[in-house]
């Protein structure tokens, strides 16, 4: 299959470009878009063949749900059977946004988008072209992040093209996204609420609006019941090159050039090391989130043996960063 790239303007979307894209997804065609956190890989939700092609062109597990995205909160009552008010109550403070809700499905949404599961994962995208795109193909959109099964989510449609070019039909390219990690995704369905993957949208800003919510077990902790959903696996959003958390980064750096290891380091503030890739990373969470997958991309291009991450602080800021790199290193 050849993979059309069209280079679209974020704002105001080109109508032409979007209305080509949306009649791919109407004929059951796969289009990878650009979201506010990083691209998805759309299908029409109500199409249970289209969604078996987003599993094929991934590889992905037919056990992993999708994350459905619609244009606006009443469009939510086409894949969800219920709009609890702490959903109404999210909704109206955090979308179009970063934030996922996990409610009750509707009988007649295909098995497949939510791997046979009573629940649908469900977020209103705030990037214009995401919206632009689903309101003009009139359908829910089925996405998951536009990556081969377990490798680096995508924030540019260079890393697209990387894991998919000749497997989808179209990539909508509007550059860099902003956000650079994927939505919180929070279930609603389990009492207390439970953050089953953290993100963009923080714990507290999430229990300033419906009160306490469960954590995610504790780093380290076996956890006896089995996973939520197989997106929280140990390993995922991993590069290819083997990566490493250290406390000290650029110890750990130079331990392995003296061992004569070509090496990449996510670092801290300036630093520059002969014979070493360093990316210097921002101080801040935000800041940092936005260019994490594109520095894995590059160094993962790069050719070096091992990448070493400088380990962020441990406060409640970083809590989604530090989750993406601690399955980033996962053996
Ligand atoms: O920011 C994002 O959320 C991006 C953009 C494209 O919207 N999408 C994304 O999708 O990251 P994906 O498929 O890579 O991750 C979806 C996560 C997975 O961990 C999946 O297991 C979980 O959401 N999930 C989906 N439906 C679920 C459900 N019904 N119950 C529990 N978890 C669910
Ligand atoms: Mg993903």
């Amino acid at each position: 299959m050849h993979t059309e790239v069209v280079p679209i303007d974020a704002d105001p979307p080109d109508a032409g470009a979007i209305a080509r894209a949306a009649a791919v997804l109407r004929a059951g065609g796969l289009v990878a878009f650009p979201t506010e956190t990083v691209y998805g890989l759309g299908a029409s939700a109500l199409d249970a063949d289209a969604v078996a092609r987003i599993f094929a062109a991934k590889g992905r597990p037919s056990n992993n749900p999708l994350i459905v995205h619609v244009a606006d909160i009443p469009d939510v009552g086409r894949v969800a059977a219920d709009w609890p008010g702490s959903a109404a109550r999210l909704a109206e403070r955090f979308w179009p946004g970063p934030l996922t809700l996990v409610l009750p499905k509707r009988p007649d949404l295909p098995d497949a988008v939510t791997a046979g599961g009573p629940t649908v994962a469900v977020r209103v995208p705030a990037h214009p072209v995401a919206l632009a795109l689903i309101r003009a193909a009139g359908v829910p959109i089925a996405a998951p992040s536009a990556n081969r099964s377990g490798y680096i989510s995508p924030t540019r449609a260079e890393h697209v093209l990387s894991g998919l070019d000749g497997r989808i039909d179209m990539v909508l390219d509007a550059g860099q996204v902003p956000g650079g990690i994927e939505s919180t995704v929070l279930d609603l369905t389990s009492h207390p609420p439970r953050l089953l993957r953290p993100g963009l949208v923080s714990p507290a800003e999430i229990e300033s609006i419906i009160g306490p919510v469960a954590r995610p077990a504790s780093r380290g902790e076996p956890s006896a019941s089995p996973l939520p959903s197989p997106g929280m696996l140990a390993r995922h959003y991993a590069p290819r090159t083997p990566l490493e958390l250290a406390e000290d980064g650029g110890a750990r750096v130079e331990e392995l050039r003296r061992a004569g290891l070509r090496v990449g380091w996510l670092a801290f503030g300036a630093t520059e090391l002969a014979g070493v890739t360093v990316v210097q990373m921002p101080c801040d969470p935000d800041g940092y989130a936005a260019r994490l997958y594109a520095a894995l991309h590059a160094l993962d291009g790069a050719g070096v043996a091992r990448i070493i991450v400088s380990r962020p602080p441990e406060s409640d800021e970083w809590l989604a960063v530090r989750d993406r790199l601690r399955r980033a290193a996962a053996p």
